[in-house]
């Protein structure tokens, strides 16, 4: 019986010392919850840091697999990688995305080969292969055309598929584009490739110093508006994501992560599936922004904001401070 009041009931007796709150915890953070997204950039030996994002860098393939065996030393399960292509290999089909020895394909079979007890992600999209900085192919007047661009997605998937990535990651936002690449996946035999769906991405101003990390930036003509979601919108988010588990997907994303607690929840509740939450660039951002200006504990800051996402319903999150997380969760 729940009727007890106080003074019988006292909400702070359980919470009075460090075991006590330690033995009542309802959620538990693990360095196995955390997904490290890892930016690729041309040369050897190279590390460029990202003036958005301190303490985050850009990696040449052979460092990246450095950053591999960290990952497998803290525990963390699973590496997001992204390229920064060079200059010239952006065109407005972003067909480099199809080269087998591409940045993302060389970079995922170094680190399959060096540390294959690690997990890899691969994004699907078109933003760090085109000229003019859109996730898809666009027409005369600018507009993402959604069929054209899906079939060009089924084959940079397959292409990560056949480097040896885990989970492909489509954040391209298209129509239908999961069926695609499940059929596509199932067809060459990649029975065991996961889709990790970015089934509710929402057209954020978080995603700044990522496209700053992959070079899109600059170049980007007008806004993702047209593909990526409405803010204002939480129903349809709830459609997304019925749409691409119909189609196949295995886990289901939100992103960003804390301004979309809610979002995280009612899939959660609504579908009880995996969901995970991509904690942005901006997110990482801010959070380093108020460590800096002494406005807060950057450790205490980082390791509240992913308890929060866990505890919205996220099975795990991508974040830029998994390595510091893993660490703060070790001691
Ligand atoms: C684009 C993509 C974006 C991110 C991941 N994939 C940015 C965008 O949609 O413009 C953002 C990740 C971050 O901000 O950390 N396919």
């Amino acid at each position: 019986m729940h009727n007890a009041s106080y003074p019988a009931l006292r909400l702070r007796r359980t919470r009075a010392s460090a075991w006590s709150r330690a033995l009542h915890a309802e959620t538990v953070l693990t360095p196995a919850d955390l997904i490290w997204p890892l930016f690729v950039v041309e040369g050897e030996g190279v590390e460029q840091p990202i003036s958005t994002m301190p303490g985050v860098s850009r990696w040449s393939v052979d460092r990246i697999v450095e950053r591999a065996r960290v990952a497998r030393d803290l525990g963390i399960p699973c590496l997001a990688l992204f390229p920064n292509t060079p200059e010239p290999l952006r065109t407005d089909d972003g067909g480099e995305a199809l080269n087998p020895d591409n940045l993302m394909c060389r970079a995922t079979r170094a680190i399959r080969d060096a540390v294959p007890e690690v997990g890899i992600l691969t994004d699907v999209a078109l933003d760090p292969y085109t000229a003019h900085g859109h996730d898809g192919l666009i027409d005369a007047a600018g507009y993402v055309l959604n069929d054209a661009t899906k079939d060009v997605l089924v084959s940079q998937a397959l292409n990560q598929a056949r480097a040896g990535a885990d989970i492909i990651a489509p954040s391209d936002m298209m129509d239908g584009r999961v069926a695609a690449i499940r059929e596509a996946l199932e067809g060459e035999g990649f029975v065991n490739v996961q889709i990790m769906a970015y089934a509710a991405k929402y057209a954020s101003a978080f995603y700044g110093p990522f496209r700053d990390a992959v070079g899109s930036r600059g170049r980007l003509q007008g806004d993702k508006k047209t593909y990526q979601m409405n803010p204002a919108n939480a129903e349809e988010a709830l459609r997304e994501v019925a749409l691409d588990l119909a189609e196949g997907a295995d886990t289901v994303m939100v992103k960003p992560g804390l301004p979309y607690l809610d979002i995280i929840r009612r899939v959660k509740e609504r579908f009880e599936v995996p969901v995970f939450a991509y904690a942005v660039s901006g997110e990482y951002a801010m959070i380093e922004a108020a460590a800096a200006a002494g406005a807060g504990d950057r450790d205490a800051l980082v390791l509240e904001s992913l308890m929060s996402l866990k505890r919205a319903g996220c099975s795990g999150v991508l974040t830029y401070h998994a390595p510091l997380a893993a660490r703060l969760m070790a001691r």
